[in-house]
This record gives C-alpha cells, sequence and structure tokens, in this order.
C-alpha cells in the first residue's frame, strides 16, 4: 500500500472539521474513545473500509463496530429487543450490543462481513460525540492497532502501529477507561457475553437482573469466523512472553506489578500501587508496549484480583500470554 503522510493533530474545533472532512471523502482517522483510540471509516463507504481493514491487517472476517452518537441513532442500524433496551441505557459507555441488523441499515456489507447482525456503540469521550456530530453519520471503527497487536491507549501507540497507512489521528491524550469495550449480544434469546471489557460484568447482571451466558472458550483459529473474533485466543499479543500469576520475579525477568511490587526485577511498571483495578485497566496496555519496547523477553505479571474489571484485565492477560497463533 502507498504511504500516506499521517496528520497528527492536537483536538481543537478545527481539528474535528478536518477529521469529519476526512471521514466524508472516505479517509481513514484514528481518534479516542473512553475505551481505546479507533481507527474510524465512514459506515456506508465500502472502499474506505476495505482501506481500514488492509491498514490495520486485520482478515476480514472479522467485523467491525458501528459507532452512534446516541440509541435512536443505533435504531436505524439494528433492532433492539427489551434486553437490549435494558443495556442501552448504559450509553454512552463503554458496552458494545451486537443486535440484529435492520433491513435498510445503512452500514457497507464489508463492515459486518456479511453477517446479518451488527455490533453498535456510543461512546462517551467527548471528542468522539464531537467527532460523530460533525461527521453526521455511522463511523466504523476497530481498535486502532495493527491487527494482533495490543489495543492502543495514546496517539503515540496508534503511529507507532499505523503511522503511514492512515490520514490523521486525533490526539486527545491518554484514553481514560484503557479496555475495550464489553460486548453483548441481544439476539432474541438471553443474552450473550461476547467479550469482557470496560464496563463489569456484574453491572451488566445487576442491570438485567440475571446472570449473563457466557461464550467461554476461544475458537480453534482454522475453525470458521468465530462469533466474536476478540475472543482469538492470542489476539492481545505483546512481543515479551508474559508469565502470569507471579510470586516472584526469575533473573532477567521485567515485572508488571500491582499493588506493592515483588523485589528483584530491574524494569518494574506498576498497574497501580494502590490497587485499584480501575487505575490498573487503564494503564494496562500502555505498560505492556512500554515493557515491550524496553526489550523485555519475558514479563512477570502479579496477580490480579479476579472481580469487577478485574475479570476483563485477567482476560486479557491471558490473551497475551497465549502461545501465537
Ligand atoms: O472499545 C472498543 O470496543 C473499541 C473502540 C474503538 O470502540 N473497538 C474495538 O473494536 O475494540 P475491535 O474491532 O478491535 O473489536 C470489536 C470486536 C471484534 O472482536 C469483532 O469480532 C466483534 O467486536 N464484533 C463486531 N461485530 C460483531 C458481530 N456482528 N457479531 C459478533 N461480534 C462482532
Ligand atoms: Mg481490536
Amino acid at each position: 500500500m502507498a504511504r500516506l503522510a499521517t496528520r497528527l493533530a492536537l483536538v481543537s474545533p478545527a481539528a474535528i472539521v478536518e477529521a469529519a472532512r476526512t471521514l466524508r471523502s472516505g479517509g481513514l482517522v484514528a481518534f479516542p474513545t473512553e475505551t481505546v483510540y479507533g481507527l474510524g471509516a465512514d459506515a456506508t463507504n465500502g472502499e474506505a473500509i476495505a482501506r481500514l481493514y488492509a491498514a490495520k491487517g486485520r482478515p476480514s472476517f472479522n467485523p467491525l463496530i458501528a459507532h452512534v452518537l446516541d440509541e435512536p441513532a443505533a435504531r436505524a442500524l439494528a433492532r433492539f429487543d427489551g434486553a437490549a433496551e435494558i443495556l442501552a441505557t448504559f450509553w454512552p459507555g463503554p458496552l458494545t450490543l451486537v443486535l440484529p441488523r435492520t433491513p435498510t441499515c445503512p452500514v457497507a456489507e464489508l463492515a459486518t462481513a456479511g453477517l446479518d447482525t451488527i455490533a453498535v456503540r456510543a461512546p462517551s469521550h467527548p471528542v468522539a460525540r464531537d467527532l460523530l456530530a460533525a461527521f453526521g453519520g455511522p463511523i466504523v471503527a476497530p481498535s486502532a492497532n495493527r491487527s494482533g497487536h495490543v489495543s492502543p491507549t495514546t496517539a503515540q501507540h496508534v503511529l507507532a502501529d499505523l503511522g503511514g497507512d492512515i490520514d490523521l489521528v486525533l490526539d486527545g491524550g491518554p484514553t481514560p477507561v484503557g479496555l475495550e469495550s464489553t460486548i453483548v449480544a441481544c439476539l432474541g434469546g438471553a443474552p450473550t457475553l461476547l467479550r469482557l471489557g470496560g464496563l463489569a460484568r456484574t453491572d451488566i447482571e445487576r442491570a438485567l437482573g440475571h446472570p449473563l451466558e457466557v461464550v467461554r472458550s476461544a475458537p480453534a483459529p482454522d475453525k470458521e469466523a468465530p462469533l466474536a473474533p476478540g475472543m482469538l485466543a492470542s489476539h492481545y499479543a505483546p512481543r515479551a512472553r508474559l508469565r502470569l500469576a507471579a510470586t516472584s520475579v526469575r533473573p532477567g525477568e521485567a515485572l508488571l506489578a500491582f499493588g506493592a511490587p515483588l523485589p528483584g526485577a530491574q524494569q518494574v511498571l506498576n498497574l497501580s500501587e494502590r490497587g485499584d483495578l480501575v487505575e490498573a485497566a487503564a494503564n494496562l496496555f500502555s505498560h505492556l508496549r512500554a515493557l515491550d519496547a524496553a526489550g523485555a523477553a519475558v514479563i512477570a505479571v502479579m496477580p490480579i484480583p479476579h472481580e469487577g474489571l478485574g475479570e476483563a484485565i485477567n482476560d486479557r492477560l491471558a490473551r497475551a500470554a497465549a502461545p501465537r497463533l
């Protein structure tokens, strides 16, 4: 693919106007959401979406999330059942709903990989919302990393992965949640948890009044299109090998700490010194990238409590530690 001169723009009203114009002309714009940076394209423009898949190096069976301002805008794309109506009360926020496509849904087939369902989300980040308002239609956006890499939580992460392959990066600083959205499918039957993420499972279950069905195991990579390819075993991969639930540091290992750090590591980054899971989620991907960039061959990871956002953090760590495809 021809190299582009990727522009990095600090967020400003003029930058939002430029970003919306770039999307309208079929370009690719990375922008911050409250979860991670997304790589946006006009959801109705099949050519722009083809370019997006190429820039990410993403297998084209992996469908994209359509971002909208609110539930009324989502209803132009998808059908809501009772559970979906309840879950839409978490919008704007870090929750994606997989719903049946409406017959008149204007999103290009390529974005939904030919499925009769569509993933929709109303993000809460003010920059994402300003961009959606200025653009005036749905924006499809996967995480703005090269396929298989750790998701980007800063504009610099985006440039490191996709610089030269996209038109514009809107720099709105580090993303506050730091984990991708939680994905729930509401397709008429019991709502199903497809991906753990930035909205804790317990919050969703409290709103629904019952436990979620869970898609547990990652599908084998050679099987047909998985339900949520974010579930592929080694999807969130740093270069370094991860050793999870470490209770000591072995010679040469870097340490990804949580709470009071274990002794003995030369390189230490702490997800949260005070043991806060929200802070840990926000730091997870940038700390993995930083330890990777520092050349660590093995990263020992201290145990993370399996509650609240800890469940999603442990999910991403397990995937990052899984053998590569
Ligand atoms: O927080 C997020 O969700 C970020 C920001 C940018 O919104 N986006 C993100 O997109 O993480 P992506 O493409 O990296 O992950 C979206 C996941 C993929 O695993 C995809 O397979 C799944 O959503 N997905 C999309 N459409 C689907 C559908 N119709 N049925 C099942 N899974 C779907
Ligand atoms: Mg992704």
